[in-house]
């Protein structure tokens, strides 16, 4: 299976001679009437009496070609009338703007050559009909061959990158945390545990909040980025086991300095994956005017720490949403009243979403229903100075962060109430003992942001293999 790059010579006897120019389905605007190859699969073919309509996929989009038995090689026709779904091959052709077309263009095709063909006996598993998600999940390592899934991992990468280029933007330093951990970080009942050597007991991270805590006093302004894990027991539409987080982490930041960064760290990513995927999100079926409703009135070059023109993502305290979810059960909105003191459960995160058309802050929860690290309110202690990002459109919990506790006694006594072991945080203590500041961080998951900016019913197709409570295979 000798692929050539650049240049394909076209051996094939019947092909007409002239070399051509290999180029990718997302550049072939570029090749308007020109003669190209493209290198891919077959993802579908209509026929139509003497008409062949197939369509090829090549990792960067599809496009239908067209295939007149009268204008092509009659090897070329009969190759293609016979060709099972996913077989891999080079196709050759003129390149047609077509208005009609979903991707804008056509592809006269002109020769064909068959890199592997699928055998009829053992078709491609993942047929155009409709399958079931257990089959879907099941052959995970095909799905994401089908437009659609293409098209979600294309714009989970922008959004990566969008994430991570934010920050290195603004002059922070990427640091990156350990995976193995010797102690929590949020909370100890959701810990993937191993046996680590003669050392005890290790556990799998599930944030690096307490390293990048150690690397933003080193550094100033930090950020890491990288899977954490959490031994979710529940099965639920927004929850992994692995997942990835981006987590800032400053020094000399309040509260307040921290929503003006998650405001315009998700108006940036936002801005981006409009920029980049218009096609993409059609694909998928996302309403873009969601998005871009998210975005409206923020400057277009992002915005700088102190000086920002933010677009007003509204803020709530827990109090504000309380009364809010109480207001909403007593006109009939909401099935359960939220009880005061309580975590908001996911009906009511979706009706404080619905209220908006842009993410909206929640800050200053009880601190009884958040961790440890969380500095409290100095207005009303019970409450910590933290913030909760709520996705628009019911998609719930995107960012969580806060200001952390920077007194040495104060963190200690609450390591010690959470029955935390003290041994495993003497070194975070240390960044107490030592030239202490005020600081504030949050965490993003990649997947959940993934899973509202595409409009998907459920995090497993926001990851190219999502390891969840019952599913570990592919
Ligand atoms: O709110 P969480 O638990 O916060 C932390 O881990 C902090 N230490 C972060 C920090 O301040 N540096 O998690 C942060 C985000 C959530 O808002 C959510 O987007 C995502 O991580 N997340 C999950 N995503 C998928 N599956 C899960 N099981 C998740 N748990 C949290
Ligand atoms: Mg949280």
């Amino acid at each position: 299976m000798a692929i050539e790059n650049g240049i394909t010579p076209n051996s094939s006897p019947t092909s007409v001679s002239s070399p051509t120019r290999i180029t990718t389905i997302a550049e072939i605007g570029e090749h308007v009437d020109e003669r190209i190859t493209l290198r891919g699969w077959l993802y579908n073919l209509r026929a139509s009496g003497k008409l062949l309509f197939p369509i090829f996929r090549d990792g960067s989009g599809t496009i239908q070609g067209v295939v007149p038995k009268a204008e092509v090689p009659e090897r070329v026709f009969e190759t293609l009338k016979s060709l099972t779904l996913e077989s891999s091959l080079t196709v050759t052709g003129r390149v047609r703007a077509d208005s009609r077309a979903p991707s804008g263009y056509e592809l006269d095709v002109e020769d064909l050559t068959v890199i592997q063909r699928i055998p009829e006996e053992t078709p491609y598993p993942i047929q155009l009909k409709e399958a079931g998600v257990d089959f879907l999940m099941e052959h995970r390592h095909l799905w994401i061959r089908t437009p659609r899934q293409s098209a979600i991992l294309r714009v989970r990468a922008t959004i990566m990158r969008a994430a991570a280029e934010f920050f290195d933007n603004r002059g922070y330093v990427r640091t990156d945390p350990p995976i193995l951990t010797p102690n929590a970080c949020e909370g100890t009942s959701e810990l993937f545990e191993m046996e680590y050597f003669d050392e005890g007991k290790a556990y799998l991270t599930q944030s690096g909040q307490l390293y990048v805590e150690a690397t933003a006093m080193a550094l100033g302004r930090v950020y890491s980025f990288g899977p954490t894990f959490r031994a979710e027991k529940s099965k639920t539409r927004r929850h992994l086991t692995e997942f990835w987080m981006i987590e800032p982490e400053v020094t000399y930041m309040d509260l307040d300095g921290l929503m003006n960064l998650a405001e315009c760290f998700l108006t940036h990513i936002v801005r981006r994956a409009l920029e980049l995927h218009a096609a993409d999100l059609k694909i998928i079926g996302k309403d873009v005017t969601k998005l871009e409703a998210v975005i409206a009135g923020s400057a277009p070059n992002g915005c700088e720490d102190g000086r920002e023109q933010r677009s007003g993502f509204p803020r709530l305290s827990y109090d504000q949403a309380h009364a809010m979810l109480i207001e909403a059960h007593q006109r009939g909105l909401l099935e359960n009243a939220h009880r005061y003191g309580d975590d908001f459960g996911s009906p009511d995160e979706t009706y404080l979403s619905s209220q908006f058309a842009k993410p909206v802050m929640v800050h200053r929860y009880p601190a009884s229903v958040k961790a440890f690290y969380m500095q409290p309110d100095p207005l009303d202690p019970s409450k910590a100075l933290c913030v909760d990002v709520l996705a628009p459109e019911g998609y719930g919990e995107i960012i969580g962060g806060s200001q952390r506790i920077d007194d040495f006694d104060l963190l200690r006594r609450r390591i010690e109430e959470h029955h935390l072991p003290l041994e495993a945080f003497e070194w975070y203590l240390d960044l107490r003992r030592y030239g202490s500041v005020p600081h504030s961080g949050f965490g993003m998951g990649i997947e959940r942001c993934v899973a509202w900016i595409c409009g998907l019913e459920h995090i497993r197709e926001t990851i190219p293999f999502a390891r969840t409570l019952h599913r570990i295979y592919p």
